[in-house]
């Protein structure tokens, strides 16, 4: 009997098999080692757009880097998803360095510049029209549309970076004396090079005063 082939994808396991063989033929140990541990250093938190695979664009194996990754790399205080991540990144594996990596002509990024419906994904997306509104001289001060879009995509990922920051996660991580450094990175899918924002905080000292928690949670009286 034929197998149904939207069933079966044999060709990705097939891929999945000739890939396993080679790391095997490098390190016979490899899998052994990384079933028994877990320790990245970094936690990424990118776009889902297929076009940026986290680990390839900057060399590392499996075990060398946690991922989060969603529609133009948004962090939101009430995504209990990139949270979890993000606590887990950053309390048990205890990584030392958060990662932002935006990417240039972001499809979710332009669809938040743009008044077209898209549907459920428009909610997600007002997030990035709030980061337009904050910039919107800059942005409305560019010549064309792609230089437009492409420095929303950059300011999206500074201003995700500061959500990152102002989460009780990371600053109760800097009050422990836990080294943390959050990048801002973009990559541009036309050359495969990463660009490094030169936006890093390392401690709550530089972020706004009003972002600022002073010590360990309390309940409110
Ligand atoms: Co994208």
């Amino acid at each position: 009997m034929e197998v149904d082939p939207l069933r079966s994808l044999k060709g990705l396991f097939e891929n999945n098999k000739k890939w396993a063989d080679k790391i095997k033929a490098d390190d016979p140990q490899f899998f052994a080692k990384l079933s028994k541990q877990q320790a990245p250093e970094y936690l990424w938190i990118g776009c889902s757009d297929s076009r940026v695979p986290a680990n390839e664009i900057v060399g590392l194996l499996p075990g060398e880097l946690f991922v989060h990754r969603n529609v133009a790399n948004v962090v939101v205080h009430t995504d209990f998803n990139c949270l979890a991540v993000l606590q887990f990144a950053v309390e048990v594996l205890k990584v030392k360095h958060v990662i932002v990596c935006g990417h240039y002509g972001c499809g979710g990024v332009k669809a938040a510049m743009e008044n077209k419906a898209h549907g459920l994904i428009d909610n997600w997306l007002h997030n990035i029209k709030d980061v337009y509104q904050h910039h919107r001289a800059r942005l409305d001060a560019m010549k064309s549309d792609r230089e437009k879009l492409n420095l929303l995509c950059e300011l999206n990922v500074i201003e995700q970076v500061a959500n990152v920051c102002h989460t009780t996660i990371v600053q109760d991580a800097w009050r422990r004396g836990q080294g943390l450094a959050v990048h801002s990175w973009i990559y541009s899918i036309e050359n495969g090079l990463l660009k490094d924002l030169n936006h890093c905080v390392t401690g709550t000292e530089q972020i706004p005063t009003i972002y600022r928690f002073s010590g360990e949670a309390k309940p409110a009286t």
